[in-house]
Order: C-alpha cells, then structure tokens, then sequence
C-alpha cells in the first residue's frame, strides 16, 4: 500500500509522535510531505483554481506535486495541531488551494485518516472541519485520530492503534463505501452548476470530459437503488434551483 502523510504542524512533536505511532500501523511505504518545508505561498484568492482551471493557480509548481502524490497514494494522512481552535494556519493554506475541489471532486477512490492534537480544547471540530473537507474533495472515507495531550508531551492511547489499525485494513481490502445522503447532495449541487445556463468553464469541463454529468455518483462507488433515486430526485431539484 502507498500511503502519502500530508504534515500540518510546523513542529515534529505531538501530532507527529501520534502520526508515527499510527504510521507503526500500516504497511507499505509513507511519503512525507512536512507543509512547512514546502514554503508554499498565501493564496492570493485570484479565483484562477476555480474559475480556469487548478493549472492555472500561481503557485501550482508548489501544490501539484502534492496533488499528483495523492493521486497515486492508497491512503492519505492528513494532521494538524489545533491553533486558535482551527486547524494550523500551514494546512489551512494548503486547503485554500485545494478550494477548487469542492466544485471538481476527484478522490472517490481515496481513504483518509485525519489526526490533530490540542492542549485542551478544540480537536474534535477541528478533526470534523478536517473530515468534511476531504469528503468534499470526493474522499471515500475518513477516520478521525483527535487527541488532548494536556501538559503531557502526547498520550499513547488505545484509541491511536485502534483507529489507524481500522484505517489500515480499510485502505487494504479496497472496498469502497456507499456515500452518505450528504455526499451525494453536494455531488448534485456541483453537477447541477456544471450543466447550469452560465456554468464555470473549467467546472462544466471537468464534468463533461470526466463522464461525471452522466452519472448519480462516481461510478466507481456502488450505490443501491435508495440512494440512486434519492440523488436523481435531488438533481432534478437542484437542475430548479440551479438556473
Ligand atoms: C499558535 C498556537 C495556537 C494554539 N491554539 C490552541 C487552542 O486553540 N486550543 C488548545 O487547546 N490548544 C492550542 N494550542 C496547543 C496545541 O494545539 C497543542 O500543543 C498541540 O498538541 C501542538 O502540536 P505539535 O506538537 O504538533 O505542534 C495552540 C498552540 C499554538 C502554538
């Protein structure tokens, strides 16, 4: 198994003391990527992701290789301590330049594993921030590592071993999951942009070259027939609201 660990912290000290014990978990080879090293600038909100296509961003020689790591992994580990009750400001950075995902999902095939740590307080809305983002990128699944180290320099809990074990044998036996109700919402929502009056170009293209505008949800997903009635209720919904 390919993993690729995607470090938010600018330290190696909790959250990676935590990666590494999850990591313990998992065989296969790990590709790190440590945000910080990668010095990659503020976004700029141009809208160039968006609006014209991922290529296009000024600081795509910086993000692209971390896209195309990801797209070859099997399993993507995502951390971040929590700062002021988000996530670092280096993963948040990263995540705007991801912003075009929402509109253009790709990851259906992908497993994530999230970890953050915190002092006190925080990790729990900060790991589910995490989780919603990634779903948004179209990730199949997400496990959730949040821990409190307190004063402590981390704790070793059960749970770190559990989760990533889970993670692990998830990531191996490639089974994909059906998606959740709200999953399948935000599909429609971007597919009926797509095939609005006045689409996005980059957005109405990676629909159409994709075969993804045919679809109910990724065709790699199985879905049964509740949820595939369920999403073409929902299309033809959004295709009223979305002119
Ligand atoms: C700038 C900054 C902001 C922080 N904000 C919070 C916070 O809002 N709540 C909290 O409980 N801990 C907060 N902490 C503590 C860290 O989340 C915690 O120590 C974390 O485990 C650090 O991870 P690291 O060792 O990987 O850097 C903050 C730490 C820093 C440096």
């Amino acid at each position: 198994m390919k993993y690729v660990v995607i470090n938010g912290s600018p330290r190696k000290k909790n959250t990676w003391k935590v990666t590494k014990q999850a990591m313990k978990n998992m065989d296969g080879e790990f590709e790190e990527i440590h945000l910080l090293k990668k010095k990659i600038p503020m976004c700029n909100g141009c809208f160039k992701c968006i609006m014209e296509g991922e290529d296009k961003c000024p600081h795509f020689d910086r993000i692209d290789p971390i896209m195309e790591k990801i797209k070859k992994a099997d399993g993507v580990i995502i951390t971040s301590p929590v700062y002021a009750m988000n996530v670092s400001g280096l993963l948040k950075n990263f995540f705007d330049h991801t912003a075009y995902l929402y509109h253009r999902p790709e990851f259906f095939t992908k497993k994530a594993l999230v970890i953050v740590t915190t002092a006190g307080a925080g990790q729990k809305d900060v790991a589910k921030y995490m989780d919603e983002t990634l779903r948004h990128w179209g990730v199949n699944k997400v496990y959730k590592i949040s821990m409190a180290c307190g004063g402590k320099d981390y704790l070793e809990t059960k749970d770190i071993d559990k989760t990533s074990k889970q993670f692990a044998k998830d990531v191996e036996s490639g089974k994909l999951h059906s998606p959740k109700l709200n999953d399948l919402v935000f599909f429609n929502v971007w597919k009926a942009m797509a095939l609005s009056k006045d689409p996005i170009e980059a957005d109405r293209k990676y629909w159409f070259d994709t075969g993804l505008v045919k679809n109910d949800f990724a065709p790699e997903v199985k879905i049964n027939i509740a949820k595939k009635a369920f999403s073409k209720i929902m299309f033809k919904f959004l295709k009223l609201v979305i002119k």
